[in-house]
């Protein structure tokens, strides 16, 4: 288990905690491994009734660790640990509500779209930058966004990259209620205990119903993770991942010029 993802048990609700503030909870493959050992512990039994995924104070998550993907770039191969996390999520049949606090960038606003229920403090914001790094949407986002805000919301955040604030994101439909931060945690613990006390195989299935196909989102999911890692190797991916590893503007023009 990675100490960069806190796992505490409250009754039945399974809390998962980004725990690597320094970063700003950018995720490594550790940190995934050790969400999806969580979520399959947590799907094992009846101890279990739901899981929570939180941050720190001001910050979800940054997204995936840049110096990761400059990894995967050099050695042409995505790493297994981030699609296993992303299709457990989809394959998971308990509950997932997520405390949102201040960012959320790519995978940290993605997952998002795994979740059942999104609570979000009102500094929070959702980005994916995914085009800024050469990258194309990924964790089945390209399939659920537009099916959730729209065609052409889904475009502004996916492909223009464009900062959702909290407000923006509810009237989205990614976030059910915004909630101050001092009060964010203990209002999902409500519902989370809400949901603890509902008849547990009634919600699986009222859940699967719900959700509808897996298999297709996971089938998107494979098909984004083609092309995500055919530009992962590109020289504009590894210009964005340098220059940001730099501390400098991306510089697109001179590989077209
Ligand atoms: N991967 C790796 N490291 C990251 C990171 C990421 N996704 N996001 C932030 N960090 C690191 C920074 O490199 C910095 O490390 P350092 O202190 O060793 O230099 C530290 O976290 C703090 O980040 P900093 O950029 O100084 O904080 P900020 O408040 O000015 O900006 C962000 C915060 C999140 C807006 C900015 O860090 C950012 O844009 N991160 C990249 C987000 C991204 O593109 N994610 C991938 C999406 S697909």
């Amino acid at each position: 288990m990675s100490e960069l993802v806190g796992i505490e048990d409250r009754g039945p609700i399974r809390w998962l905690r980004l725990n690597r503030a320094d970063k700003k909870n950018a995720i490594t493959s550790p940190m995934y491994r050790a969400m999806t050992a969580a979520l399959d512990e947590a799907e094992a039994g009846t101890a279990t009734a739901a899981v929570v995924i939180a941050g720190q104070p001001g910050v979800f998550s940054a997204g995936n660790d840049i110096g990761e993907f400059l990894g995967y770039a050099q050695s042409g191969a995505l790493g297994p640990a981030v699609l296993s996390f992303l299709k457990r999520l989809v394959t998971l049949e308990k509950p997932l509500v997520a405390a949102v606090d201040g960012l959320a960038i790519g995978v940290g606003t993605t997952l998002l779209f795994h979740c059942d229920l999104v609570y979000a403090s009102p500094g929070s914001t959702f980005r994916t930058p995914f085009l800024d790094l050469g990258l194309v949407p990924e964790a089945g986002s390209s399939l659920i966004a537009p099916r959730l805000m729209g065609h052409q919301r889904a475009f502004e955040m996916l492909c223009l990259g464009a900062s959702f604030t909290a407000e923006k994101a509810l009237a989205a439909g990614l976030v059910n209620e915004i909630v101050p931060a001092d009060r964010l945690e203990a209002r999902v613990g409500e519902v989370a205990a809400r949901l603890a006390s509902r008849p547990p195989d009634a919600l699986k299935a009222a859940r699967r119903l719900v959700r509808g196909d897996a298999a297709a989102i996971l089938a998107q999911m494979d098909k984004e993770a083609d092309e995500f890692s055919r530009r992962l190797v590109s020289a504009e991916a590894r210009e964005a991942f340098a220059a940001f590893l730099e501390k400098r503007p991306a510089d697109f023009a001179k590989l077209h010029g």
